[in-house]
């Protein structure tokens, strides 16, 4: 783990355009960082979301095409605090349905306090988190041949450039079976307006976010980056539909990383690129699962069109 952190970024900050890759926000003072991000009132992406959870329930059971009679498992990658997912189990458990439910996280952190929380909610929901690899997670349950539906919410694929996120999809494939199902959440592309301040909140709680990277880094790498000089800097094009969050040096400076025994140069003014956050439209994701056995049957949006679930099946 620690050897791959350290790879990775050694790899990202040596390269021309500085870059560290953004699955390393999530830290335990990331992880709540993140759920204050998701309550912020410019965060519109989390509210969309549980707006379609809430209010197309019924929609969203039928078109997954489950019902009370068939055992399925309800797979999720990146689970989180389980905010949106909960509005199901509950229609779930509430109209008789036979599943058990199967949240895959890194954090280990997260996913205790949300068998905690759903313990206590939904007591007759059958929960059986995996911690992990999500990959690593699905292979231990392609032994049996329960129906599953997989979630992968948020527009968490977002992080992902469109040929990752699609080899990503395609591998998925390998993994279930013909009729199950991927519940994909995604982000729309809209105007800048809207967007831009969804990654730069007045709290400035997505800035310390960003920042909380820096800090890691000097916790887990011993480094010496001074993060008052850098500063949190998100540009957004809506023609190309992507975030780019950026943490911006405002001094000439070298810093240090004694676990990769280097030391890093960066100019005054010079980025590194913390995280893509991808916006989407019916012909990107169309792109996306061309080259995947999935086909999409169900598309769902919240009532601004802000956020789209699709629903695919795998051929
Ligand atoms: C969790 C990846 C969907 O990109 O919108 C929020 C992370 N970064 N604010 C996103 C994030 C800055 C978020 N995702």
């Amino acid at each position: 783990m620690l050897e791959k952190f350290i790879k990775d970024v050694d790899k990202g900050l040596s390269s021309y355009e500085k870059s560290i890759p953004s699955k390393y926000f999530y830290d335990k003072n990331g992880d709540e960082l993140f759920i204050k991000i998701m309550h912020l009132p410019e965060y519109y992406v989390t509210r969309a979301e549980l707006e379609i959870f809430k209010h197309q329930t019924k929609k969203i059971i039928t078109a997954l095409e489950i019902n009370t009679k068939t055992y399925f498992q309800l797979i999720e990658f990146g689970a989180g605090d389980g905010l949106k997912t909960k509005e199901l189990l509950r229609v779930l458990d509430k109209e008789n349905y036979k599943f058990e439910y199967v949240p895959i996280d890194i954090s280990q952190n997260a996913l205790n306090s949300l068998q905690k929380k759903l313990s206590i909610e939904l007591p007759n929901v059958s929960i059986k988190p995996k911690q992990g690899d999500y990959f690593e997670a699905l292979k231990l349950l392609k032994d049996n041949h329960h129906p599953k539906v997989v979630l992968f919410l948020g527009s968490n694929i977002g992080n992902m450039t469109d040929e990752t996120a699609s080899k990503f999809i395609y591998r998925l494939g390998a993994f279930i079976y013909p009729n199950d199902k991927l519940f994909l959440g995604v982000d729309l592309i809209k105007s800048q307006s809207i967007v831009l301040p969804a990654y730069n909140d007045s709290q400035g709680i997505t800035k310390d976010f960003n920042l909380n990277l820096l800090k890691r880094i000097n916790c887990e790498l011993d480094a010496n980056f001074e993060i008052n000089n850098f500063y949190h800097h998100p540009e957004y094009s809506e023609k190309e539909g992507v975030v780019r969050s950026y943490l911006v040096s405002t001094v000439e400076q070298n810093v240090s990383i004694k676990k990769i025994r280097k030391v890093y140069k960066f100019k005054k003014g010079e980025k590194i690129l913390t995280e893509i956050s991808r916006k989407y439209n019916d012909e990107t994701i169309n792109e996306m699962i061309k080259k995947t056995d999935f086909k999409i049957i169900e598309k769902l949006s919240d009532s601004k069109k802000y956020f789209s679930n699709y629903v695919l099946v795998k051929s």
